[in-house]
């Protein structure tokens, strides 16, 4: 189902240092970010008035555009100032929360160091991807053929528009295949992500999740690792190959949005929701809203 279109809501959003009329937060074609993806984005997610972690999405904000050479105009402080300010104004509960920095019209071609870098931060309802009866027995996976490229090819572990492209890719293949979503292995065909969500195996009790080597460190794989720990289940970060992977007791995935979402099937292998996945989930809920 379709959710309205995106440009047409009510509310506001703040945009480069000011509140705008939610139809009006626009930008003209001739934008730099438009053409050649030169744009960095966070995704975040508020709990009745508190944002998970708020701080280190900011600071993460900062360094994804750090690391496709840009600067963000406003400091971390402005940031968080701006976030509370709109999740006030807008008074939605819990809500989602969209931070996009992009390069502007000055300038049009490769080369785009002048370019002035725009920031805008926009909050609506995103409940769970997935139903709850769906979440109950996991979600399905199909194996993408694009592969995550090696740090000296992109720069990896920025949250850069460019670098969603093949993940777009991988989901369309994997919805046309009747499933919800792809797993994407590596450069060196090790399984390591879902489209927009990090992955987790369990085998024989212990958790293992991919080294975060060539893709992004969420937030949401940290903490699940702390509290993997305050509970006594013993972490690997290490790589997963993909028979290590087919031979899991539990699979899932961990992502700002996806929370934490069971998986049932990777291509034609099933597996269980259990017990330490249900354990995480429980805890991870509880420990967002604390
Ligand atoms: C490609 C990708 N990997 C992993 C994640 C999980 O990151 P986080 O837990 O910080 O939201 C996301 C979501 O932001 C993502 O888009």
């Amino acid at each position: 189902m379709l959710t309205p279109n995106f440009d047409d809501r009510d509310g506001f959003i703040w945009m480069n240092g000011a509140f705008v009329a939610w139809r009006d937060a626009k930008i003209h074609v001739m934008t730099h970010a438009l053409h050649y993806a030169s744009a960095v984005f966070e995704g975040e997610r508020a709990y009745g008035d508190k944002i998970f972690r708020s701080h280190d999405h900011s600071q993460r904000f900062h360094d994804s555009a750090r690391m496709i050479n840009m600067t963000i105009p406003y400091d971390i402080a402005t940031l968080e100032n701006a976030k509370y300010e709109l999740l006030q104004k807008s008074n939605l509960g819990d809500a989602y929360i969209r931070m996009l920095a992009w390069r502007g019209s000055e300038q049009m071609g490769i080369g785009a160091r002048h370019t002035k870098i725009h920031v805008m931060i926009a909050a609506w309802v995103w409940p769970s991807y997935f139903s709850p009866e769906l979440l109950e027995k996991g979600i399905s996976l199909m194996t993408s053929s694009w592969r995550k490229p090696s740090p000296d090819t992109a720069p990896v572990r920025s949250k850069a528009a460019g670098l969603y492209m093949t993940n777009t890719l991988a989901k369309h293949a994997a919805e046309e295949a009747g499933f919800h979503d792809a797993l994407m292995c590596d450069w060196r065909g090790y399984a390591v992500e879902a489209t927009g969500a990090n992955l987790f195996r369990v085998k024989n009790g212990v958790l293992r999740t991919p080294k975060a080597d060539c893709f992004l460190n969420g937030i949401t794989r940290l903490t699940v690792i702390d509290l993997a720990h305050d509970l006594n289940i013993a972490v690997e970060e290490d790589h997963i190959t993909m028979d290590d992977l087919m031979q899991a007791d539990e699979v899932f995935l961990t992502g700002t949005a996806a929370e934490i979402t069971p998986v049932g099937r990777i291509d034609t292998q099933h597996f269980n929701v259990g017990p330490i996945t249900k354990k995480l989930r429980d805890a991870y809920s509880e420990y967002v809203r604390r």
